[in-house]
């Protein structure tokens, strides 16, 4: 008879892995997505044709392709110059990924900002860098709270796409835990519900911050 223990809670530290792997992932590129975004949409808002260009080709590229390809196109075309681990590579293009709808995110903030608040501040003495700093950014930052948020919820959600090159997220623990155990469903409700926990906490967390934020005036 077999002997094997298949219940879920005895594989628990293969989900708790695939948890943490994916929280990771999602904190580094919410991270590096909001520097490099940050620098993309200044670009994208910037003077220069040229950078200009740069920073539209970038955003339209990245955006108009699937993030499951950016993440094989990462591991296997950097793979052929450094062996490069597959975390690496999914860090690398999940952040990357992340960087360009963050730069919309926060173009929209900055253009959301009316003219004049810029042109009292330039009349008042600051210097163009000064009035972005400590008029258009802060509040800026309090209008795309929200969506930045929902961005971070949906890289919970979408770096569940690194599995693919073997990165041990939880989609990959739950194939590891289906293979041991022979059960097909179960350790797919198991991961189901741990994003869901993950996502619902997160929200809550986001919605408690932004509260806090329209009453500290
Ligand atoms: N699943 C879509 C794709 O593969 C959306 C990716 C969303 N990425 C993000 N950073 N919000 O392109």
């Amino acid at each position: 008879s077999n002997t094997q223990d298949t219940s879920m809670l005895h594989y628990w530290s293969y989900f708790a892995k695939g948890v943490g792997y994916t929280l990771l992932i999602t904190v580094i590129a919410i991270v590096v997505g909001i520097a490099i975004g940050t620098l993309l949409a200044l670009m994208r808002l910037g003077k220069s044709k040229i950078i200009r260009g740069i920073a539209v080709a970038y955003i339209e590229f990245v955006r108009g392709t699937p993030l499951m390809i950016q993440v094989m196109f990462v591991y296997f075309g950097i793979g052929l110059i450094v062996d490069i681990p597959a975390l690496t590579a999914g860090l690398i293009a999940v952040s990357l990924n992340s960087a360009a709808y963050v730069a919309e995110i926060i173009r929209g903030g900055i253009n959301s900002i009316p003219v004049g608040q810029t042109e009292a501040a330039r009349s008042l003495g600051l210097s163009q860098r000064q009035t972005l700093q400590s008029v258009v950014l802060p509040q800026a930052l309090r209008n795309i709270w929200p969506a930045l948020g929902n961005e971070f919820i949906s890289l919970i959600k979408e770096s569940s796409i690194v599995s693919i090159i073997g990165v041990t997220d939880l989609i990959y623990q739950l194939k590891v835990v289906q293979s041991a155990t022979y059960k097909g469903i179960e350790p797919i409700f198991v991961a189901m519900i741990l994003y869901f926990v993950m996502t619902f906490s997160l929200s809550k967390l986001l919605n408690f911050y932004e509260r806090k934020m329209k009453h500290a005036n």
